[in-house]
């Protein structure tokens, strides 16, 4: 089973011409070294769906991460003490210029009442702020696209923007912000079905007319819904770029099960189910230690992988592509 396995992907990967094992990592990268059975069922998927999509050229199975993930990986902070605030009121440290080390910018804890935090700080050399922009919504319109991104652990995705794609006069906020991109993916053993609902930086406390001044040239907020296209508002996603000589850094920041709401209105007001989930052990269900700590390595290789290949993909098919 086990050579049956290593067969198909060598064949894949040769068919695919990309590079055939992980030998020569990326400067000061090394080799992701675990690969669940559900990632590597989907690759067999992606890398089957990719062909003839015209996108080869960019699918790239070989997934590194950079050595500085592995110690806050193996041992969780205390979200007690040391997450940021659960109600976004700490949020100005975001501010931070990113030549400044926050504090836990790598970590990932669990509250005992399950709710989940996962802080995530990746690297773009050779990025700009206008093809992370531009990929926030592009990768959107085919699944193949986003198959990319992590060919391993994403599976299908669609926006509800995709009408305004081929609108030149729309910028790429117009084509992202109060979209909703209703995702498949596989974080860590766990294929879950999830809805990003696009959102202004305001939605967490953040002031967008302040970003220029801390070095923050691309972003992306996300409320996201579980399960897929239903009412229930389940993670709060910050992700921030940040301009350094070589290219981009990255600061990421997930509220696991936080601030649970389900998004129907009853006499004018959203259903709050955070207290009732406490009660209920809910989010232990839905998150608890076992998805932010998967999270976690999940950030660190979509977005480390994300920087690999968006140089490439940006000049082939951005809007500067002849
Ligand atoms: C957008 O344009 C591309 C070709 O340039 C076409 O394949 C695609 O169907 C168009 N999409 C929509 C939604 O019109
Ligand atoms: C986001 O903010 C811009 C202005 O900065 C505004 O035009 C737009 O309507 C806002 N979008 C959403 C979905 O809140």
């Amino acid at each position: 089973m086990k050579v049956l396995l290593v067969t198909s992907l060598s064949a894949i990967v040769a068919s695919l011409s990309v590079r055939a094992a992980p030998t020569n990592p990326p400067k000061g990268q090394q080799p992701v070294s675990y690969y669940s059975l559900e990632y590597q069922d989907n690759l067999v998927n992606t890398a089957n769906k990719i062909k003839g999509s015209g996108l080869e050229s960019h699918y790239d199975p070989e997934l590194y991460v950079y050595p500085e993930m592995i110690e806050p990986g193996r041992l969780s902070i205390d979200c007690d003490t040391e997450a940021m605030k659960r109600d976004h009121s700490d949020v100005a440290q975001l501010y931070t210029p990113i030549s400044q080390q926050l504090p836990h910018e790598n970590a990932w804890c669990a509250y005992k009442t399950g709710q989940g935090y996962v802080a995530s700080r990746t690297h773009f050399p050779g990025v700009t702020a206008e093809m992370i922009q531009w990929w926030l919504w592009w990768h959107s319109a085919s699944s193949e696209r986003y198959s990319l991104w992590h060919p391993w652990a994403h599976v299908s995705v669609s926006s509800s923007y995709a009408s305004k794609f081929n609108d030149s006069s729309l910028s790429n906020f117009d084509k992202l912000v109060g979209s909703v991109h209703d995702i498949t993916e596989i974080i860590g053993d766990t294929s879950m079905d999830i809805s990003i609902h696009w959102k202004n930086g305001s939605v967490f406390g953040l002031d967008e007319s302040k970003f220029k001044d801390a070095g923050i040239v691309a972003w992306g907020f996300g409320e996201i819904y579980v399960p897929k296209g239903g009412p229930l508002k389940a993670v709060d996603m910050i992700h921030l770029w940040y301009q350094v000589e070589d290219g981009l850094e990255q600061r990421s920041r997930y509220f696991l099960a936080n601030n649970v709401h389900l998004d129907i209105p009853v006499l004018g007001d959203l259903i709050p189910v955070d207290q009732l989930g406490d009660l209920t052990g809910f989010k232990n269900l839905i998150v608890g230690r076992h998805l932010a700590h998967e999270q976690f390595t999940h950030d660190q290789q979509e977005m480390t992988h994300l920087a690999s290949i968006l140089p490439g993909v940006y000049k082939e098919f951005g809007p500067k592509a002849k």
